[in-house]
């Protein structure tokens, strides 16, 4: 495979004003957001949920990339065509969530590790053929007074840098996503300080495997309080640690940034991400690659009825020209107001 290829298309992935739709929820996970509409979790209301979001007029203004599911990347619009193929068709690349979830780590209470290696080369192909240009992998630390341990660290980033390296392998750009978990009551520099842990060891091995930076992208969480924690930080200083820590820690060769949105509110991510891209002194695009911060609406308004597609996908558009803005650091409040159909 051409390395160049994959330079193309991680960098098309962070185009300016674009980020990712991260649609790839697992059969248990979006079962649990179909909980929330009261709706039953059956194939058929998976694929019409996708349909809607994927078939939005004018999307492809600012989405670049869609991260599916293994079940969805074999699904296929209302007319017919593969789902794949309807998003290549409007520009948009198909990427394919590859791991298997977070597993308890053996003699490590509270703590996991990411599976899904066994195997996974033949998935890749597998996924190449049905149309993936890109993948996922999702690795995720808790923060208490005593975790992350060394050992949860640093068996994950061994594991996301041998799914990394076979990614590159099988011609697709693996996007490395470690998710140092925003639960717990830590203050925002001790996310600062396990975040910067984390990332360093994930490019210790990224390195030590031969991965070619320049055909990744980095998903990482932003740096900010945890959600039980009394004081929480505003926006400008997560905006001012989060920056300071990347600077410190990732490598300028890695093409670009695309923050996971954690369990934040649809508003708080795009303050964030605003706010983010008003510091100076990142090399990278620094963009999104959101799952509930650009669906939440999206889903309610929705709400598993077809009478509900037009709103649906009203809510996602809006949902993704406001990211798309402040991923230019050029979001503002008042935007939120402006009418969206
Ligand atoms: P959230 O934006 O909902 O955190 O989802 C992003 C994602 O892909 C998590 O793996």
């Amino acid at each position: 495979m051409a390395h160049n290829d994959l330079h193309e298309t991680a960098s098309a992935l962070v185009a300016e004003g674009k980020g990712i739709l991260a649609a790839d929820e697992s059969s248990g996970t979006i079962k649990k957001r179909f909980d929330s509409i009261d709706l039953e979790s059956t194939e058929e209301n998976r694929r019409a949920y996708r349909d809607m979001l994927f078939t939005t007029p004018g999307v492809e203004e600012y989405i670049s990339g869609v991260i599916l599911y293994d079940e969805t990347i074999r699904q296929s619009a209302l007319d017919g065509t593969p789902f794949p193929e309807l998003l290549e068709s409007k520009g948009i690349i198909p990427g394919i969530k590859v791991d298997l979830g977070a597993k308890p780590l053996a003699l490590a209470e509270g703590e996991t590790v990411t599976e899904g290696l066994d195997g996974l080369r033949g998935r890749l192909a597998e996924y190449r053929e049905l149309g993936a240009r890109f993948a996922k992998w999702r690795a995720t630390y808790s923060i208490t007074d005593s975790l992350p341990s060394d050992d949860c660290i640093w068996t994950n980033a061994h594991a996301l840098g041998r799914y990394a390296a076979l990614c590159q392998e099988a011609g697709i750009v693996p996007i490395v996503e470690p998710e140092v978990l925003q639960d717990g009551t830590h203050t925002i520099e001790r996310s600062y300080h396990v975040t910067c842990r984390v990332l360093d060891a994930v490019y210790t091995e990224l390195f030590d495997q031969r991965v070619d930076l320049f055909g990744t992208l980095l998903k990482p969480n932003m740096v900010i309080s945890g959600k039980g924690c009394p004081v929480q930080a505003p926006a400008a200083r997560i905006a001012e640690l989060t920056v300071d820590l990347f600077r410190r820690v990732v490598p300028a060769a890695v093409p670009g940034i695309v923050f996971l949105s954690g369990g934040q509110s649809e508003l708080e991510a795009t303050e964030n991400l605003d706010a983010i891209n008003r510091v100076d002194g990142s090399p990278w695009p620094l963009s999104f690659s959101y799952g509930r911060a650009l669906q939440a609406s999206a889903l309610k308004e929705w709400g598993g009825d077809p009478a509900g597609v037009d709103a649906g996908q009203a809510a996602f558009l809006h949902r993704a020209r406001m990211n798309a803005r402040a991923a230019a650091g050029d979001w503002s409040a008042e935007l939120e107001q402006a009418v969206t159909v």
